[in-house]
């Protein structure tokens, strides 16, 4: 079409047809969160750009390629539109002294993000996020880790999400993180030559992510360093958390496989890490991911005293819905549909259409009016209950025809018993 501006790359509009799923797997994830304990949040859709900065890594793919930034007039340089939801809220977290008032912070947040990466099926530049993080003082405990994860697997349970695969790791806490990265490069030093030009960088920037690195010479690589399956080696106080966590979830009957090479993208995380795959997605199959980041509260200007614990994960909406596959539509109906002969009967019909939604009657008419038959049509497009016809005879009685439209029967009904005539069978 000519002159028509079409939609950015790797965005997507959701039509009125495909809105009623989108609210059914909101209420769903809603009605369990609610299981759970965890409240909504609702934060900017942009933030300090050195928020992001700060928290995700500078040398992470998201804030090193991807993030997308605000150009303004005015002195409000330095904003991006965010990239995920996790540093917002810890950002709000500490701003509004959650920690001060309740013990363990329980959250969820839903809404767009932003990406500036390659779209491609399941990967695009505004996508949704579910959101859930757990974060409060002194608040580590293997079966927090476990709840988060039951809390992830029930939701995609109710969502419909076909072959959902859980895999788990631990990075361990931030020392052996520090640890395992001169171990790490020592190891790989002698292989840098045969690493992708990405993981060359990722050598000095961040050399765990070489370790989940898609290329087959640098997996081959990371096999010959680390052998097939290997763990990461962690301080015993480490894996005994990461033990712990297994078991709950063994106690729990949830099913997971240690993926000893996920590291994930962003900077933050230590100890349990964890990503859930879904069928029929092709490559990019993690509908949601998550892991604790306890040290990104004192990293954003937590209280240093406070010994924070924090967790949690994201569900990719989009990628829900296509693993969820086909769906039965979800067809909106009214309840009435205002039919009128005449035009000049179109103040009366708007009138009692006004008047049957103030009684809680969903009711809907044809401004252009038209002939019976058109008119009925339109009712019976709009899926409605009843047809309320308003011809001549009706007008001079005061009265409205009132038609079944399942089974055609048809009652004279008078004006001021229209309302209770139709409460009584809806
Ligand atoms: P993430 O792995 O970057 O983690 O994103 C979580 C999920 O969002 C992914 O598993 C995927 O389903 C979806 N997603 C990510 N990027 C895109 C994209 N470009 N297009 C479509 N879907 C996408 C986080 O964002 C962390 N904040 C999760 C977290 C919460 N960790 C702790 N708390």
């Amino acid at each position: 079409m000519k002159n028509l501006i079409s939609l950015p790359r790797g965005t997507h509009d959701i039509l009125p047809e495909q809105t009623p799923l989108w609210e059914r797997l909101e209420q769903n994830a809603r009605r369990i969160l609610a299981l759970y304990g965890y409240r909504e949040i609702r934060t900017p859709i942009y933030e300090d750009i050195h928020l992001f900065k700060r928290s995700l890594g500078e040398t992470s793919d998201v804030v090193h390629k991807q993030l997308l930034e605000l150009k303004t007039s005015s002195d409000d340089d330095g904003l991006a539109l965010r990239p995920e939801g996790t540093a917002a809220i810890v950002r709000s977290y500490l701003q509004n002294n959650l920690d001060k008032k309740e013990n363990l912070s329980k959250l969820f947040y839903l809404g767009p993000m932003f990406r500036g990466e390659r779209p491609q099926k399941g990967r695009l530049r505004q996508f949704h996020q579910l959101g859930v993080e757990a974060i409060g003082p002194d608040s580590a405990s293997p079966f927090l880790d476990a709840e988060i994860l039951a809390l992830a697997m029930d939701m995609l349970k109710a969502f419909g999400v076909k072959g959902p695969h859980l895999l788990i790791n631990s990075l361990g806490s931030g020392e052996d993180k520090a640890r395992v990265t001169d171990w790490l490069r020592e190891r790989l030093k002698d292989f840098r030559a045969k690493l992708c030009p990405d993981c060359q960088q990722r050598f000095e920037r961040n050399v765990f992510r070489v370790l989940d690195c898609k290329v087959a010479m640098c997996q081959s690589v990371v096999t010959e360093i680390l052998g097939q399956g290997q763990a990461l080696p962690l301080s015993d106080e480490s894996k005994h958390y990461f033990n712990e966590v297994k078991s709950c979830l063994t106690a729990l009957n949830i099913p997971f496989t240690v993926s000893p090479r996920l590291v994930r993208g962003l900077d933050y995380y230590t100890h349990t890490v964890f990503e859930i795959t879904a069928e029929g997605l092709g490559s990019q199959d993690a509908v949601g991911a998550g892991g604790r980041y306890s040290g990104l509260l004192h990293q954003l200007g937590g209280d240093v005293k406070v010994n924070f614990g924090a967790i949690g994960f994201a569900f990719g909406l989009e990628r829900i819905l296509l693993a969820q596959g086909e769906q039965n539509p979800i067809v909106p109906s009214l309840n009435a549909f205002m039919v009128f002969m005449d035009v000049a009967f179109l103040p009366q019909a708007f009138a009692m259409m006004q008047q049957m939604r103030g009684s809680g009657i969903s009711a809907g008419l044809s401004y252009n009016g038209g002939s019976m038959k058109s008119q009925l049509n339109k009712a019976n497009k709009s899926n409605a209950r009843f047809a309320v016809i308003l011809g001549d005879n009706e007008m001079k009685a005061k009265s409205v025809l009132v038609k079944n439209m399942q089974d055609a029967s048809q009652q004279l009904v008078g004006w001021d018993q229209l309302i209770p005539f139709l409460k009584e069978r809806l």
